[in-house]
């Protein structure tokens, strides 16, 4: 695994799904437009909602983005944890009822493992306890060992919002080593630590769910996926966390200049 800037992942990341016929567009603005239910963008499928309800029709069925994102309910995250960042930019590739979820696992670890070369042995996968076909693909299709492939529950491994399309998600992390455990006993993948950092979240979106609770499955499933592009720097960088990759460093480099404080001098420095 060699060393990547941020801009030459994201590059690679976007012509990589364009290689795969998905048509590139550039990011939505982070204000969403005719959305009620959001304050500000979160996430690469979110200023899509009208091409996965089929209200509107997406320009091409197969649609790759970076998209500009944040997420209000982690900024109490910020600056405690390695991978939480209040602006950031999400990756991601998508279909509407076009490719699926076979798809969609085999070109996340063929862009990880060929395009990235992240080793093999520092990946773990996600999935959701009832969703035997995804682990199904991921064993005995890919070939990733059975340990490494993780059965949860649906608060980790499913993707929903009230009623509409929803589905299980695959996750996949990467272990970052004993240097960023807990260390308590029983850290493992799903612990809350930096160690086990989950950087790309596949969702097969294969439910329509209804008022009256049911899942009824839909008749052209979607894929929506997201990848925290810093959380990959993070890792093709080797660095501590979001705030050390290139670009990031570039402005907090001129901030720390104007501010006249050395980053990581006086951990417990606040400005006034
Ligand atoms: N839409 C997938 C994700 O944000 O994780």
């Amino acid at each position: 695994m060699n060393y990547m800037g941020l801009n030459e992942i994201r590059e690679k990341f976007l012509s990589f799904f364009e290689s795969k016929e998905c048509l590139r567009l550039d990011s939505f603005s982070l204000v969403p437009k005719n959305d009620a239910s959001l304050l500000l963008i979160n996430s690469g499928m979110a200023p899509m909602k009208k091409w996965f309800t089929g209200a509107e029709v997406p320009p091409r069925k197969r649609v790759t983005t970076c998209q500009k994102c944040i997420r209000t309910p982690d900024i109490e995250c910020v600056g405690k944890t390695a991978r939480h960042g209040t602006f950031f930019e999400m990756l991601g590739n998508f279909s509407f009822g076009d490719y699926f979820k076979r798809e969609a696992i085999s070109w996340a670890w063929e862009f990880f493992t060929k395009v990235m070369e992240i080793p093999e042995d520092i990946l773990w996968v996600t999935v959701y306890e009832e969703d035997d076909e995804a682990r199904d693909i991921w064993v005995n299709e890919i070939g990733v060992n059975p340990e490494r492939v993780v059965k949860m529950g649906k608060e980790d491994n499913f993707w929903e919002h009230g009623t509409g399309p929803c589905g299980p998600c695959s996750e996949i992390h990467v272990d970052r080593g004993v240097k960023y455990s807990c260390g308590k006993p029983d850290c493992k993948l799903g612990c809350d630590c930096d160690r086990f950092m989950e950087v790309w979240n596949l969702v097969f979106t294969q439910f329509d769910k209804d008022e009256d609770g049911n899942y009824n499955r839909l008749a052209n499933p979607n894929i929506d996926t997201g990848m925290g592009l810093e959380r990959l720097a993070c890792v093709m960088q080797g660095v501590d966390n979001l705030f050390e990759v290139d670009t990031v460093q570039n402005t907090m480099k001129h901030i720390s200049k104007f501010a006249g404080v050395n980053y990581k001098e006086n951990e417990n420095f606040l400005l006034p």
